[in-house]
């Protein structure tokens, strides 16, 4: 097969995975730099180049979009979706992903426990708003990444404050979140790593200090975990709600069950040196198994 991974480059340790994986199963793969990448908006021939160099008709792609580059690496993916080339992760897939608000709300409606969540854009409501999801608070942007626009509120005051800080600098209209606080998960969640209808890997994931954020960004390590039965479903129930056949799902373990914190669409492979699992190749099975059938078989959406 011809495959194309859409990627920063060849430094990035998942890139790098994917291509020794695709190339080892005997594939055509390309790392191409969709940063650099321009599109030809022509109905009959919606091409994309790169360097001057019109790219090939591939068999399927492999988006790795960074989350700051949503909206290009959307745009990208789309150009490919107009030529009906299966990608693994469509655009609106992860243009829905990046919004933790679109994204709560189709987890919701799927049916999936999420932590209680209330949104708002007026911080007269705080009062209602904290008297119906209690302190301490967690207020967060729709577009937080790498735990950076998630903070916890102990007081009243501290949270109103907070939510008047994040309104005056909130230039880009980025919504606003107020979320349960999920105690008894402090400092802790849980990555399962999707591949199709399956958890392929999962890892526990702690702050080293107090912090109540674990991100691995964060300074947080990972432990390889196994799954309960019900959250291994949970996982897979989250990634198709999300349209995502690739998806780094994150649960929280709380007294009331597994609840979906989020679901990324571009999942870092670093769960592989924690759990040993060979990420890279189920993710290249799985293209084999899939990409010659969808191809044939997927209609593209508007
Ligand atoms: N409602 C919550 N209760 C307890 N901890 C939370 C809650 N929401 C987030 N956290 C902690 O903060 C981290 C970052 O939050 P998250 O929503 O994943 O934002 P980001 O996308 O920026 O990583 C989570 O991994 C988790 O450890
Ligand atoms: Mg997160």
């Amino acid at each position: 097969m011809n495959i194309a991974i859409l990627s920063n480059g060849n430094a990035n340790y998942s890139t790098k995975r994917l291509v020794e994986e695709a190339k080892k199963h005997g594939h055509r793969v390309r790392v191409v730099k969709y940063k650099n990448c321009y599109l030809s908006l022509n109905e009959k021939h919606p091409d994309i180049f790169y360097k001057g160099e019109k790219l090939p008709k591939y068999d399927v792609i492999i988006p790795r979009i960074a989350n700051y580059m949503t909206r290009y690496g959307s745009a990208i993916v789309r150009q490919f979706e107009m030529q009906g080339v299966w990608t693994v992760s469509s655009s609106i897939a992860i243009t829905r992903a990046r919004d933790k608000l679109r994204s709560q709300q189709i987890l919701t409606k799927a049916g999936i426990d999420t932590p209680k969540t209330l949104v708002s854009r007026n911080t007269t409501d705080i009062d209602d708003l904290l008297e119906q999801i209690g302190l301490p608070v967690i207020i967060k942007l729709a577009s937080s990444t790498h735990g950076n626009g998630v903070v916890l509120a102990d007081t009243k005051k501290a949270a109103r404050s907070a939510l008047q800080a994040f309104y005056l600098y909130n230039e880009e209209g980025t919504n606003i979140l107020l979320q349960e606080y999920v105690k008894e998960s402090a400092g802790t969640d849980i990555r399962a790593f999707v591949v199709g209808s399956r958890v392929v890997a999962s890892m526990k994931r702690q702050s080293l200090d107090d912090d109540f954020r674990s991100n691995l960004h964060k300074g947080g390590g990972g432990v390889s975990v196994k799954l309960t039965p019900e959250e291994n479903r949970i996982a897979v129930k989250a990634a198709k709600a999300m349209g995502l056949h690739i998806a780094g799902v994150d649960l929280m373990r709380s007294n009331r069950g597994p609840l979906v914190l989020e679901v990324n669409a571009s999942p870092g492979f670093g769960v592989e040196k924690i759990t040993g699992r060979n990420v890279a190749e189920k993710i290249i099975d799985y293209v084999e198994h899939n990409a010659t059938r969808r191809n044939a078989k997927d209609k593209v959406g508007a």
